[in-house]
């Protein structure tokens, strides 16, 4: 049937719940990874996986299956196993049951559990939460976006009008993500345009021209919603999948932040992709026309112009 702006809240309450549950086992996950040491390899030995990326997944797929059956899901560990449904026009959850697992398995507190949901392919309704820093995030599509923590919720809202002190990017603190995929081109691609960004000379940067910082949080999700709390101006990645970037996509654009890709949509199901979000006027200016090009090429080309200012 068709989802309406209520159904969409009562979809917010129920996944709002699930993801402090998942949460709940991400916690106690982190002990017992962090004492048993036992960790998992996927496609090299930085793509990291626990017994707890699936016990998560396997709760929140459980748990919405039963209240949600006609709705259809996709999961990063599902997807693992084999399970790799097409998106359809649908409702379809899209989780990430462990954003940051390199993270997760460091004891560095930057993880959360991602629950998005997509509606005629579009992202609707996204719940990021950090256990750890006990950071929930919400966004519903047209309803605005919440970070709600112990002592309250805040609407975040980034300021509508162009920030003067963020002319152009070399104003900025920019979220960057070296991923784990190291293959030779998307390590090169990376590596020279994080020089390009850190003001590297020999990467062909003028005087003056580099961002503030760089940095990397280990998790798509919470670096959407750190561009949707204002603390990043930017956060672009090449290499990202459906559920990586789900949720945080609805929260960030909720807070009137940006969002592009190249030509394939960070959507597909199929193959991962680039992601670019962060202040409009920023955005915009780097996407130029990324539509008609693709990933690695237009990230190439769009950190050529990242010094430029912003109009
Ligand atoms: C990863 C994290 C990381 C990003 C990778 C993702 P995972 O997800 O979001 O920050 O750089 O592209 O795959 O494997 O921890 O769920
Ligand atoms: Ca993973
Ligand atoms: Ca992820
Ligand atoms: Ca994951």
């Amino acid at each position: 049937g068709h989802l309406t702006p209520s159904d969409l809240r009562d979809i917010l309450s129920f996944t709002t719940a699930l993801a402090r549950a998942a949460g709940e086992l991400i916690l106690e996950g982190s002990d017992a990874i962090l004492a048993s040491g036992t960790v998992d390899e996927k496609k090299n030995s930085v793509d990291l996986v626990t017994e707890y990326d699936v016990r998560v997944e396997e709760l929140v797929k459980d748990t919405l299956g039963k209240s949600y059956p006609l709705f259809k899901f996709i999961g990063e560990e599902s997807y693992a196993a084999g399970s790799r449904p097409a998106l359809t026009d649908e409702p379809t959850f899209c989780v990430d049951p462990i954003d940051g697992t390199t993270n997760f398995v460091h004891g560095f507190p930057h993880v959360c559990i991602s629950i998005g949901l997509i509606y005629q392919k579009v992202p609707v309704l996204g719940v990021v939460y950090n256990p750890f820093l006990d950071q929930l995030y919400t966004g519903v599509k047209g309803q605005g976006a919440y970070l709600i923590r112990k002592n309250g919720a805040l609407r975040i809202q980034l300021p509508l009008a162009k920030p003067t002190h963020l002319a152009s990017l070399s104003k900025g603190l920019l979220g960057i993500e070296w991923g784990s995929d190291r293959s030779g081109p998307i390590i090169e691609a990376k590596g020279e345009s994080f020089k390009r960004l850190a003001g590297d000379p020999k990467a062909g940067v003028e005087k003056g021209q580099m961002a503030h910082s760089l940095r990397s949080l280990g998790s798509a999700a919470l670096n959407f919603c750190m561009v949707a709390q204002g603390g990043l101006d930017l956060y672009w990645e090449i290499g990202c999948w459906p559920w990586d970037v789900c949720a945080g996509i609805v929260i960030a654009q909720e807070a009137g932040g940006f969002i592009s890709g190249s030509k394939t949509s960070p959507l597909n199901n199929i193959a991962s992709d680039d992601v670019l979000a962060g202040r409009k006027h920023i955005v915009v200016r780097a996407i130029g026309d990324s539509e008609t090009e693709k990933g690695v090429d237009a990230q190439k080309r769009l950190i050529k112009e990242f010094y430029e200012t912003v109009e």
